[in-house]
């Protein structure tokens, strides 16, 4: 019989140093004990984008003591632990050497399983820590870095359906609130904007509505914003509320539409089933402007629509312990041989999907 595990995770693979602790009880249910993250836009603000260096460096800096406070809030020490999972990859390298080299410290000084965790793949199981949901279910990955349609069939069993040619949707808030002068990170920013706006004004492009694959892209939009807003300069206020009102809504149905393909997909391959989910991850997923238009995709098309919290949509290190835990629960610990990988795509089966002017579609 299973008994309950305890895991310590690790976050450092992009700009949020993270460390939690997180339970996983003998009837498969997750309990966070510990979950703190420290984010550096103070470090990264004055350069209006994250400049990897400068993350390593902060890792290094602060990981020590994120750990030692996740292990005070948890009340335990290291000896409580069954294994410590960090993220492997993917991610900005600097980052992601300095999780791995911590972690199997960790695990060789006080003989703990050592487990690389998948970003995405902590993405991808997240809500099964929050609500007692089981795979299979679909899953809109929208982050700063990842924007990506999978079937989660099972934990290490992934089906890549859609992924970006070109921007992440989080990268398109990003860049489009940069463009407007609003703040970083973007996406908070021109939610806020977009608040006081009115869609409706601007005619923006609605990228790859219809296609048969579900891609997304999202630099054509971006490049619109811009040459909106250049035609307007000096923009006011209500120019700005506007554009960003419009953005939103450009994304929204764009977005709506690639996921409707991709529960066509999910239902041919899948079959009749008696229950079907969507599950929404990813720092974007904190939009409401989108969240409402993946609620009305998801009721027509009789899918329950569920989003973790955004502490946990978000980057953060619970994700990452619990995946540890999932993997640790089927045997599935690693050696400290592992080498942090910069990309590492969750379904290695899945083509390219090739953007205009990009070698590569990102993992
Ligand atoms: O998952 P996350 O914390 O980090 C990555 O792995 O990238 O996602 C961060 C991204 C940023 O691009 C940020 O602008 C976006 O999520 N974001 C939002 C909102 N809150 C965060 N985008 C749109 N609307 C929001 N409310
Ligand atoms: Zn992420």
């Amino acid at each position: 019989m299973e008994r309950e595990t305890v895991v310590l995770g690790l976050e450092t693979s992009c700009d949020e140093t993270a460390a939690a602790v997180v339970a996983r009880g003998a009837d498969g249910r997750g309990r966070i004990l510990s979950n703190v993250v420290r984010a550096q836009w103070e470090q990264h603000r004055r350069f209006g984008g994250i400049v990897p260096e400068i993350a390593a460096r902060a890792h290094v800096e602060c990981l020590d003591e994120i750990i030692a406070e996740a292990m005070r809030t948890a009340a335990l020490d290291f000896a409580a632990l069954d294994a410590v999972a960090v993220t492997g990859g993917p991610g900005l390298i600097g980052g992601l050497l300095v999780g791995v080299m911590t972690a199997k410290a960790i695990a060789l000084v006080h003989k703990l399983d050592f487990i690389a965790v998948n970003h995405l793949e902590a993405h991808a199981l997240t809500v099964g820590l929050t609500e007692d949901l089981a795979p299979p279910y679909l899953l809109l990955l929208i982050s700063g870095g990842h924007t990506q349609l999978l079937i989660v069939r099972g934990v290490g069993d992934y089906q890549r359906l859609g992924t970006t040619i070109d921007d992440a949707l989080g990268e398109a808030f990003d860049k489009t609130a940069k463009l407007l002068g609003l703040g970083f990170p973007g996406g908070p920013a021109v939610e806020q904007a977009a608040l006081t706006g009115r869609a409706g004004r601007f005619p923006l492009p609605r990228p790859m509505l219809g296609r048969e694959a579900p891609h997304f892209s999202f630099a054509g939009l971006k490049t619109a914003v811009r040459h909106q807003a250049q035609a307007l300069v000096p923009l006011r206020e209500k120019d700005v509320a506007d554009l960003c009102a419009d953005f939103e809504a450009a994304v929204a149905e764009s977005v709506s539409d690639r996921v409707r393909r991709a529960m066509a997909i999910t239902d041919e391959r899948l079959g009749a089933r008696q229950q079907r989910h969507l599950v929404v991850a990813g720092g974007v997923a904190a939009n409401r402007r989108l969240r409402e238009a993946l609620a009305t995709v998801a009721a027509s098309a009789g899918y329950q629509l569920h989003v973790p919290p955004a502490s946990l949509c978000t980057d953060n290190a619970a994700m990452v312990a619990w995946a540890g835990a999932e993997r640790l629960a089927r045997g599935w610990a690693d050696g400290l041989d592992f080498q942090a990988r910069a990309r590492w795509p969750l379904d290695p089966s899945a083509t390219p999907a090739l953007g205009a002017g990009k070698q590569g579609a990102k993992a």
